[in-house]
């Protein structure tokens, strides 16, 4: 038996597409259960890589992923969809489902957990109105902006209070006004528990928040701690 040290846990860990040169190397970090974190890094840093492995969509090349407390670095398949369960993603292409409309695809994570339809209705319509879609949940897609996809993408992700949540980009679209929502609603999650990893190569919408951050560049961590600068917005980390 092992003492819980962390829920996300990576060891001198290493990563390569096919025979291509490592895009992540020998990092190693911990984020502790209830921990909100930027992950920072330029255009092909490797942020989004990192996040893939978190959210067990890639495997290390070498080292050690533990997450929720078990080595997932050679998780057997059918493992997988239970973890996969407790993890909340925004991707970077948002992911949604094109036949499902904006209310249906946010509903998607309660229905997995089993929610009632009234329930659902309920927490659905209330979240979208909150991210300023109260008029498209009916909408496909197809019909959405981008920016409009990116903050269903959130909604989806955090309507079923994942024990974990990785945003890559979440505000990559969305004006800052919106941005400061989005990232406020992730900021609602993590006080109730969620542990929270936000990739962002805007530093400056970074560092307006006390939290810390991991900083990527060129595959490697470069820096960890608070983002420069004074925390704006909130003075407890
Ligand atoms: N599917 C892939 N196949 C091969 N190489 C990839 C793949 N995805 C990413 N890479 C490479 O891995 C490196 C890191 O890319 P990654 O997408 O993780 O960066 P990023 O920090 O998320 O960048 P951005 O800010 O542009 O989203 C880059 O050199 C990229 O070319
Ligand atoms: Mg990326």
């Amino acid at each position: 038996m092992t003492a819980e040290t962390g829920l996300v846990q990576l060891e001198n860990v290493g990563l390569r597409y096919g025979s291509g040169p490592e895009v992540l190397r020998d990092i190693s970090l911990s984020l502790a259960t209830g921990s909100f974190h930027f992950l920072t890094g330029p255009s092909g840093a490797g942020k989004t890589s990192l996040l893939r492995l978190l959210y067990l969509a890639m495997r290390p090349t070498r080292g050690t992923v533990r997450l929720f407390d078990r080595d997932v670095s050679r998780l057997v398949r059918k493992r997988r969809p239970a973890l996969r369960r407790r993890i909340g993603v925004v991707s970077q292409e948002f992911g949604l489902i094109s036949h499902l409309t904006a209310a249906e695809n946010v509903a998607l994570p309660l229905r997995i957990a089993r929610a009632s339809a009234g329930e659902i209705r309920e927490h659905v319509t209330e979240l979208l109105r909150w991210v300023g879609l109260g008029r498209e949940l009916d909408e496909l897609p197809a019909a959405l902006s981008d920016g409009q996809k990116q903050r269903v993408a959130v909604a989806r992700a955090v309507i079923a209070r994942p024990d974990l949540l990785l945003a890559d980009e979440p505000t990559g679209n969305v004006d800052e006004t919106v941005a400061m929502r989005l990232i406020h609603l992730m900021e609602e999650l993590n006080k109730v528990g969620t542990t929270v990893v936000v990739a962002t190569h805007d530093e400056s919408l970074a560092s307006r928040f006390a939290h810390a951050a991991f900083a990527l560049d060129g595959g490697e961590l470069v820096r960890t701690g608070p983002v420069n600068g004074m925390p704006a917005e909130r003075a407890e980390a």
